[in-house]
């Protein structure tokens, strides 16, 4: 596996940086290689959602990952990029920054870093990953509509320090690299239960979609594949691959 961010692609403004790599043979093939933006038009989050720019300067950024580990190790990669981006902003800022399935980063209970981790085999089917960063770092929701202020916050709203997305992403660039290479050696297992602690998962009152509506239950944790195991009030278990949920205490 290549050291991330041994080279940096630095853009003022795209459309996604995610829809930038995905769409570029020249980026895509680079193994490590991060494109980052200071600005994005069309933003792209989970599930066909906008990922905003907050006023201020905020982190976007898309790695190149060619992890060499099976097809089925993606969701447990896409849930170490979040643990990844939730132990730097810890670090970082002295907060306490906690993860919700998949890999939403919260700080009292409000989002505050996102990632969209999205594949394109490459030749003869090698798995190549973009996982895509957002981190709101600079500013504060206040002059954001509502619903935003509700479910979002900034790194300098909770810490009251001023941190630059470059050093947000040195961060995160030093400990994905080094968990990837755990999970290549073999620690799968471990890096899950390093997620499960950040996520206090276990015990967690959750509501979670059904082919029809929601349900509501508590979280018993995260199969060795990275999916959400919930058990509802009738006590059935629940295994969730995607989807939306949200923590109710
Ligand atoms: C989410 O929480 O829904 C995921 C948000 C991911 C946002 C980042 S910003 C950089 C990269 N480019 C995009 O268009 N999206 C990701």
């Amino acid at each position: 596996m290549a050291r991330l961010g041994d080279a940096i692609v630095r853009l003022d403004e795209v459309d996604s940086t995610n829809s930038l790599v995905l769409g570029d043979e020249s980026y895509l093939s680079r193994d490590g290689l991060v494109v980052v933006a200071r600005r994005q038009t069309a933003g792209r989050g989970r599930l066909g959602r906008t990922w905003y720019n907050l006023p201020g300067e905020q982190l976007f950024a898309s790695i190149v990952v060619h992890p060499g580990t099976a097809p089925a190790d993606t969701p447990a990669i896409a849930l170490i990029a979040g643990l990844s981006v939730a132990d730097a902003i810890a670090d970082a800022c002295a907060v306490d920054a906690r993860l919700k399935w998949p890999n939403d980063v919260l700080i009292n209970g409000k989002k505050v870093a996102g990632i969209l981790a999205e594949s394109k085999p490459g030749p003869q089917g090698a798995q190549r990953l973009v996982i895509g960063i957002g981190v709101n770092c600079q500013g504060t929701t206040q002059d954001a509509p509502p619903e935003l202020q509700e479910a979002l916050t900034t790194l300098t709203q909770e810490s009251g320090k001023s941190v630059s997305p470059d050093a947000v992403l040195q961060a995160i660039l030093k400990r994905l690299e080094a968990q990837l290479e755990r999970l290549a050696g073999g620690h799968k297992t471990e890096l899950l239960v390093a997620w499960a602690r950040r996520a206090h998962v276990v015990g967690r009152r959750v509501q979670f979609p059904l082919p029809k509506g929601r349900g509501n239950g508590i979280a018993q944790g995260i199969t060795p594949d990275g999916y959400l195991v919930v058990e509802d009030v009738a006590g059935l278990r629940h295994i969730l691959v995607s989807g939306e949920v949200h923590w109710r205490d």
